[in-house]
């Protein structure tokens, strides 16, 4: 494990006063091969297990952080927030206990007022998790702040601390921070991996690896009923979770042999065990629930009989809704593209294609 711990995020250091500016990030969402689910219950958004995932190129947040000094310094944070130039004060509770959770490590925070302006390239509540790329945009933005306030801050804990903000909000939200195959929590076999940041994946990948696509199948626009946030609770009495976290991190030791030799037919098998896995844990829970809709069985169901037809690499991945990510080599784009169009349209109400960024 790294040396570092919460105290290494911390700065004693008295930050300029700068009485307003601007400042404009962008960040990518994640579709996570194994999973994370399940966090410790004394420590804050500590994982239970590590986690890989894939930045999605085309799937993005831009955040434009406005701040204007405060005329009293406070305890309180004054916070405006806009979605695609439309207020919104829905997320102002969750911004404002994000803002709380990392007053510590950014005591300028304390100084400003803010305007948060944040535009998604996917429309809002389509059922995408929007909150990984916009909590990791929001902690960039903040960090950005942190950088034109202090003195000199090296790249590399520009932003490993932006990832480590960015988990204080949302756990799935610290590997937005890089783009690529990306890890968070700790595992004996990753070096360098940790439960307070992610790191990009360390270990060589096959070529196979490095071009890959993802068409996200919109099946339930609604947004979830049941938060992420609870679920992750439900794993703290669940019958079935020390078994879960276990495996979870046996199946961390198999994505990096298969990451090394390009193996996709098992990367397949591991990604969709993964993801039936996840909502199998949902389903145990107690109160138990169900996240899939009939059409996320139908697009599994065709796309299990399409591969055994065609032989083509292509394998499915859920997060914790219903909608489905399929994956594939770019070098089956055309045939597979023409079979979703022409079998698996009808499933769903939308379609977003974005290549797996490496
Ligand atoms: C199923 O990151 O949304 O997408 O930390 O409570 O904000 P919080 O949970 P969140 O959980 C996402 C879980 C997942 C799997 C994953 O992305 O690893």
């Amino acid at each position: 494990m790294n040396s570092e711990n919460n105290g290494f995020f911390f700065s004693k250091k008295k930050y300029f006063i700068e009485s307003n500016g601007t400042v404009t990030k962008k960040s990518h969402s994640n579709i996570a091969l194994i999973k994370y689910w399940g966090k410790h219950t004394k420590e804050i958004q500590i994982p239970l297990n590590s986690s890989i995932s894939y930045s999605l190129e085309q799937v993005y947040t831009v955040t434009r952080l406005i701040y204007y000094m405060k005329k009293k310094k406070s305890k309180n944070f004054s916070l405006k927030i806009f979605l695609s130039g439309e207020k919104k004060n829905i997320f102002l509770q969750k911004i404002r206990n994000f803002f709380h959770r990392i007053a510590y490590y950014c005591s300028y925070l304390q100084d400003y007022n803010f305007i948060i302006e944040t535009h998604n390239t996917f429309p809002h509540s389509c059922g995408i998790a929007s909150s990984a790329s916009s909590i990791s945009a929001l902690s960039l933005c903040i960090m950005e702040i942190e950088k034109k306030l202090g003195s000199f801050l090296t790249k590399e804990f520009f932003f490993k601390k932006a990832s480590f903000l960015s988990r204080l909000g949302s756990g799935s939200a610290c590997r937005s921070i890089y783009s690529g195959l990306v890890v968070w929590g700790y595992h004996k076999y990753i070096k360098g991996s940790s439960n307070l940041y992610s790191i990009r994946y360390p270990y060589q990948v096959h070529p196979i690896f490095t071009k890959m696509l993802d068409t996200i199948l919109i099946v339930d626009e609604k947004p979830k009923k049941i938060l992420s946030s609870k679920g992750h609770q439900l794993m703290n009495r669940h019958p079935y979770a020390k078994e879960r976290f276990k495996y979870a991190n046996q199946n961390m030791n198999r994505m990096i042999s298969i990451l090394k030799t390009g193996d996709l037919p098992e990367f397949g098998k591991l990604v969709e065990y993964e993801s039936l896995t996840l909502h199998a844990m949902m389903m145990t829970s107690n109160p138990y629930y169900l996240c899939m809709k009939p059409n996320t069985l139908s697009v599994i169901h065709t796309l299990w009989d399409f591969r055994i037809e065609s032989k083509k690499n292509i394998y499915f991945s859920l997060d914790a809704g219903a909608n489905v990510h399929l994956l594939y080599p770019i070098q089956e784009k055309t045939s597979i593209s023409k079979w979703i169009n022409s079998d698996l349209l009808s499933y769903c109400k939308q379609i977003i294609t974005s290549f797996c960024i490496y």
